[in-house]
This record gives C-alpha cells, structure tokens and sequence, in this order.
C-alpha cells in the first residue's frame, strides 16, 4: 500500500502544501468534511466538463459532480448564459422578482404535487423549514427518519445519521427524532406504533443517498404512505438528490407513492445553492395562517441562481434520462460482476444514473442499509479513493453519479478501466 501512496504524494503534490495552508484557516482544512480525506484531498484549480484539474497538472474524471448537483458538466452553457442573464438583471434583488416566477412556473410543471412552494439556499434549509412546518400543521412534535438518512446538517435531523446512534431512541440533539430502520417494514412498523399519536412527520429519500444509494422499495413507501394516512402524521419525501435526476421532476412516479411535502435542492438549480420545500396547499398554508416562519434567508429566489437554473431545467427538460439511467445501470451492473469476482466482501448498489460500491469487513448474505452503515471496511475504503485517483477518477461512496457529459462510449470505458486498475492496485482482484 505504501507503494500506492507515494504515487498518490508524487502525483498530487502540491496538493498537499495547498491543503496544509488551508488547515491554517479552516479545520481539517476544509468546510464540509467529506472533501477530506487521507492522506491529503486533491485540491481543485478549475473544473470544466466532466473534468476537474488541479495545479500539478492532472486532469482527473469527475463522478462526484459538485456533490451530484451538476446534470450538464461542469461550466456548461446554462451556467454562461444564466450568469448573462442575472449580471444583465442584477445578480440579488432582496425582493419577489420575475425570475423567480419563471422558475417556479417550470417546476411546478414538472411537478403538480407542489401546489405551493418556498426557496431558500440549501437542501438543510429546506429540510428545517419542512419539518418546521409539519409540526405546525399537525400540532405534533416527533419527526421520524430513516437510519442513515442525511438531510443535510441541522440539528432536527441529526438523529441516526451515523452509527454508532441509539437505535429508534430520542437523543438530546434531535430530542423529539426518531430513527426506523430503510426498507424493513416490520420493524418500522414496531417503532411508529409506539408513537402513533404523536408523529408530525416521516421524512425520507426515496433512495438513500449518502447512507449508501439505496433505492426504497415501492412497498415500504406505501407502507408509509398508509400509516401516515392512516394517524394524520404527513409523508415527506427530500429529493434534494432524487429530484430531476432520474426523470425530469420527482422521483415519485418512478416509484408509486406520493408524499404530501417534497423538498429539492442539488440538481435542481443546475449547480447555484437551493432548496425548495413545497407540496400540499393546505399543509404549506400553515405559514399564512399560523404565521409560521419559515424563509428567513437573504440571498432566497436570487436571480443568480433563479436564472442558471432556469437555463439548466430548460434543457433538462428535452435531455434523455432513459439513455443516462441505462448507462448507469450499466457501470452498476460491471461493478456487481466485478464484486462477485472480488477477494473482499463488497456490494455494488444505487439507481439509475447514481452507483456505490461498498467494501465490507465481513460477508453478509442480504446486506441492509444497516449493514453498509456498520460494517464499511473504512482503510479499504479509502486505499480505494486513493488508487481511483491515482487512475484519475474522483469518486465518492466509490462510486458518483453520472451527468449527461459522461454518456460516451469512451467515457464509460474509462471508468470501468480505473475501477480494474484500481482493483487489481489493491490487489483485490
Ligand atoms: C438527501 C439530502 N437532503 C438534504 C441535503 C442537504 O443539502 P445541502 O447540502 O444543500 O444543505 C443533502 C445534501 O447532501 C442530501 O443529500
């Protein structure tokens, strides 16, 4: 393994001195801690297309695409006519302007279920004010998550994001969250029944992104979909990652179930800072008639981000997801060849155009989001981060998601030439 990370040192050198002088100012030397990792993280001078560049020189393949926000590669023309626009009209306003109004038009075209919505400038932001207004709305205190679910840093929310957590049990941080375990309707079930009475809200993504690229079953969101019809309590889907990255609008229809509040974010401003939280017209009434406050964020419905992500959806609309979900489905299906071929336990998981793959300290027969949690081989892990980069592919989870730029042939065949190299590096193949 030394051999591995004196390439990696070699190749990424002044990546290291940038990353020492950013410890003088940021701790860890970074401002969001999953772009550290060891021994040092490639520190980024521009990034163009599906590529990100670095000042040695390298030229490494983009999967993570700006946390998945990026459908159409980095600077691409919506972004250059979208800042046209907003320089052209003022790039922050402060006040309800016309941008904002063409937006909101184009979403909810492509997503009726949001019969009023609010913006604000990130996914947390719109999980905050979404849970805010559930416990409004039902004059009840518990929000329920799923083990594992991120929605983004608030306190609210915190609960069973990483093990170790206790288990279904309220913590101090998040005093009134509980968390059930994805996809196992039978526990779940266990759980929500000691608290009928008092659930505000299930929040849950249709697939779990950061908690390992699983897909929810249709009949744990149906599940969910009937307990919450049944005790009042409101479903929530957060699509900040789901959202007009599958289809063009919610990930619902692909699924069958629908929430009565959705929050979106990433994709859906075409790499600006968002979050959207909106659904049913009674529920995000509670605002008017409760006086409830939510959206209290200076930069909200910006032009700058209102006009890139106008650009972008505009060409989201007419762009092929069945061809970018095929082609994820097929790197995701090399990835499970290559796991059953491998010497370590690893599983290959995800939708569409969004795959993990996930390296174990121990063989599990039917692995559960549980197990990815608690069992991730965190050295082989990292070995692996390393060793795609030193093949010059950025990978997160070892994996990422793929935009509409990544859909050559050659692309493709790239990215399964690292994942060989990089096996056969660690010498797990
Ligand atoms: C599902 C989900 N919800 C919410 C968030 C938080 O969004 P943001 O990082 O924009 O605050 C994230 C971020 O990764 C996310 O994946």
């Amino acid at each position: 393994m030394k051999k591995l990370y004196n390439l990696y040192e070699d190749k990424f050198k002044t990546s290291k001195t940038l990353h020492e002088q950013a410890k003088k100012y940021f701790p860890n030397g970074v401002c969001h801690d999953i772009r550290n990792y060891p021994p040092f993280p490639m520190v980024t001078d521009k990034c163009e297309d599906i590529y990100m560049h670095d000042t040695d020189g390298n030229k490494v393949l983009d999967l993570w695409m700006g946390h998945y926000a990026l459908l159409l590669g980095h600077g691409n023309e919506a972004q250059k006519i979208g800042v046209e626009r907003a320089i052209e009209a003022g790039i922050h306003h402060g006040t309800l302007n016309t941008l904002q109004l063409e937006f909101a038009e184009i979403i909810q075209e492509a997503v009726p279920q949001l019969e009023l919505m609010r913006l604000c400038t990130s996914g947390t932001e719109a999980t905050m004010y979404v849970t805010r207004i559930a416990r409004a709305f039902t004059k009840r205190n518990v929000i329920v998550k799923a083990e594992g679910g991120w929605h983004g840093g608030n306190s609210v929310l915190s609960n069973g994001v990483v093990p170790p957590f206790p288990k279904h049990k309220k913590i101090p941080e998040s005093e009134q969250t509980i968390s059930i375990p994805f996809n196992d309707v039978q526990i779940t079930s266990d759980i929500l029944n000691e608290y009928t009475n008092e659930v505000a809200a299930i929040i849950i993504e249709p697939m779990l992104g950061a908690g390992g690229g699983i897909l929810a079953s249709p009949e744990y969101l149906k599940f969910l979909r009937e307990y919450c019809n049944k005790t009042g309590a409101l479903l929530i889907f957060d699509e900040v990652i789901t959202g007009f990255r599958f289809r063009f609008g919610s990930i619902a229809p692909l699924l069958g179930t629908y929430p009565d509040l959705f929050t979106f974010g990433k994709a859906t401003a075409g790499g600006m800072h968002i979050g959207l939280y909106g659904g049913r017209k009674d529920v995000m009434n509670t605002i008017t008639t409760q006086k409830l406050f939510t959206g209290g964020g200076t930069y909200s419905a910006n032009p700058m981000t209102m006009a890139i992500a106008i650009e972008t959806l505009n060409r989201l609309k007419d762009m092929d997801y069945r061809k970018l979900n095929t082609i994820g489905d097929n790197i995701r299906n090399f990835l499970v060849d290559k796991c059953q071929k491998l010497k370590i336990p690893a599983y290959a998981t995800g939708f569409g155009s969004y795959f993990c793959l996930h390296m174990l300290t121990e063989k599990i027969e039917k692995p559960t989001p549980h197990h990815f949690m608690t069992l991730g081989d965190k050295q082989m892990e990292t070995d692996f981060k390393v060793a795609m980069l030193v093949n010059d592919v950025f990978t997160m989870h070892a994996g990422g998601a793929l935009s509409f730029m990544h859909l050559e042939n050659e692309t493709i065949d790239t990215i399964k030439q690292a994942y060989q190299n990089s096996f056969q590096m660690l010498d797990i193949i």
